[in-house]
């Protein structure tokens, strides 16, 4: 039995409930481009809300982390990676938190106690040393000198700048053949860590103070390629099961062998695995200028620009048979491979062809740039011109430059890129972080409003209109929507008119817990219906609307104000996009 399914049985026999991984581009959430940790979809759960399942979760989630992207090419670092978690939302705490993680890795992985050590939190000011984890861990047989206290940079744990979080205790694996030491040091880095078990007791506010949270959690998360490697006993996780087909159909296109290929050959291999799920996601991220749609774009071109250095003739289709190994693998896990295949080899494809086009001119160009350089430094001018005529992403164009022991003026570039497109969000760092937005009361207001409307263009415009997508900031919501048409103004005022109608009316808002299928058999629309766990939370409004949703929203429709339409506009073949706001 591999991994995943040993840890999900596992957890299943411990009393939790399996939740469906979250989609990897989160919806309605304009502060993070993908989801970072499992945690992510669970923090209003983890607040305090309810959750239809109950408080004992687990599951494996698809994240994807952008912070260490100069870091693939090395042994242990991925883009897009595996995450097995397990939850108490305000159930279990430290005791039985530790204890299931011992059990799990001894007795149903194997591994042998020597080969671990943990570190749990020293405490600081606000919160005490945490005495408990280190004595349940000595209970379970860690020895004191396998046990380090760590502070606030490495034993505390929060997904951005605020919201849930509190001390962890990490568990470290002794990766290597070495003798091993008999005081653990964390620094050393033969142990690598393998699971972190974080006690989210608190939350973080805004201005910073830490305050108490009502409910005990814990939230817990393994990153599966690593401890695949653990287990099968190399110390380069693109040597392990979970990339054996991948690797060897690089081998196989280029004609090279792993050994002395590493670097690039690992590279191609992250690349391509990422932007097959991102390809793959209901969001239907396309390869652009901006957001999700950038990092894809330059995922893709990465990987080109490194098979060429493995001569990989690229104008073939030298792609695709490695795409598919990857879709082989992970088709019966995630829906969405499987069903979006042709999708996402038509993406990859797609833009390889768009590359390819300039990047041997580019190329060439960069050449010959170097070669007249007076300075280390390759200017603005000179790095724009590799963007804008050839397409180089910056950060190509940058390891490029590093490889020949050179920079770039890369604020330079920055400047001139935003004096050419106002639109560059992409670059801005802190939106890789994770983290994720409030549901502050505008955002409330506005998922009610949404619902509104998705309602109201069933009347006036059509009932099969369905939802395409939605994204939801304080200051408007933004509505994807199935339809053939450009709304005419008589439509567009028809629909203002009825929204306003039901926020005059003051419905009463309510919300319902029940099994999926009784839900749809009731009449309950669901925008990605597979992506719901079996017992979801229905909301309706008055008698006028009913959908699947997470929530939150307002409790009756008489708070939301004015509804007004800013814009209507095409989106992509069939369908249309509306932003409104609340006045
Ligand atoms: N949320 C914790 C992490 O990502 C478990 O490490």
């Amino acid at each position: 039995m591999n991994l995943k399914d040993k840890f999900i049985n596992y957890f299943k026999s411990k009393g939790h409930i399996q939740i469906p991984s979250a989609p990897l581009i989160p919806e309605n959430d304009p502060s993070v481009l993908f989801n970072t940790a499992g945690m992510q979809p669970l923090i209003p759960y983890l607040l305090g809300k309810k959750h239809p399942e109950g408080t004992r979760l687990c599951d494996y989630q698809k994240c994807v982390r952008l912070t260490d992207l100069d870091e693939i090419g090395d042994k242990t670092h991925h883009t897009f990676f595996e995450m097995l978690g397990n939850w108490s939302l305000g159930d279990y705490f430290k005791k039985e938190s530790i204890e299931f993680s011992f059990e799990f890795l001894t007795k149903e992985l194997n591994i042998p106690v020597e080969k671990l050590a943990v570190t749990v939190f020293e405490g600081n000011s606000d919160i005490p040393r945490d005495e408990m984890s280190a004595s349940v861990w000595k209970s379970l047989g860690i020895p004191e000198e396998r046990i380090a206290y760590l502070g606030v940079e490495d034993n505390f744990w929060i997904a951005g700048d605020t919201g849930p979080c509190g001390g962890d205790t990490e568990i470290f694996y002794f990766r290597s053949n070495d003798e091993i030491p008999k005081k653990f040091d964390p620094s050393d880095e033969r142990w690598v860590e393998i699971w972190n078990n974080v006690f989210m007791e608190y939350r973080k506010n805004e201005d910073g103070t830490i305050e108490e949270l009502e409910q005990k959690n814990v939230d817990t998360g393994m990153g599966l390629e690593r401890v695949v490697a653990v287990l099968e006993g190399v110390n380069d996780n693109y040597k392990t099961s979970i990339w054996k087909e991948i690797i060897e159909a690089i081998e196989k296109v280029s004609g090279k062998s792993y050994d002395g290929n590493e670097v690039s050959m690992r590279i191609i291999a992250d690349h391509i695995r990422t932007a097959v799920f991102i390809s793959a996601d209901y969001a239907g991220i396309k390869p652009s200028n901006t957001d999700q749609g950038y990092i894809l774009r330059r995922l893709i071109r990465r990987a080109i620009r490194h098979a060429k250095k493995l001569d990989i003739d690229t104008n073939t289709d030298w792609i695709l048979p490695i795409a598919l190994e990857v879709i082989k693998k992970y088709e019966d896990y995630y829906k969405e491979i499987k069903e979006n295949k042709t999708i996402v080899l038509d993406v990859l494809k797609n833009e390889s062809v768009k590359f390819n086009r300039t990047l041997e001119k580019g190329l060439k160009e960069f050449d010959k740039l170097i070669n007249h350089l007076d300075t280390k430094v390759i200017d603005k001018d000179n790095a724009f011109k590799l963007y804008d005529t050839y397409g180089f992403p910056i950060e190509l164009t940058e390891e490029m430059a590093l490889e020949k022991g050179l920079t770039v003026d890369t604020l330079g570039f920055q400047e001139k890129f935003k004096a050419h497109q106002e639109l560059s969000r992409t670059a801005s760092a802190g939106k890789f972080k994770g983290g994720l937005s409030g549901s502050g009361e505008m955002e409330t207001k506005y998922h009610t409003a949404t619902h509104l409307l998705n309602a109201a263009l069933k009347v006036v415009i059509d009932k099969n209109v369905h939802q395409k997508g939605s994204n939801i900031t304080e200051e408007r919501l933004r509505f994807d929507f199935s339809c053939d048409h450009k709304l005419t103004d008589e439509e567009k005022e028809q629909v203002e008119a009825l929204v306003n109608k039901w926020i005059q009316d003051d419905l009463a808002v309510t919300m319902e817990t029940m099994d999926k299928n009784e839900a749809v058999k009731s009449g309950a629309e669901a925008m990605f219906l597979e992506k719901y766990a079996d017992i979801v939370n229905v909301y309706s409004i008055g008698d006028v609307s009913k959908e699947i949703c997470g929530g939150p929203h307002v409790e009756h429709t008489g708070v939301l104000g004015t509804f007004k339409i800013k814009k209507e506009e095409a989106s992509s073949a069939g369908v249309r996009r509306i932003k409104a706001v609340l006045e």
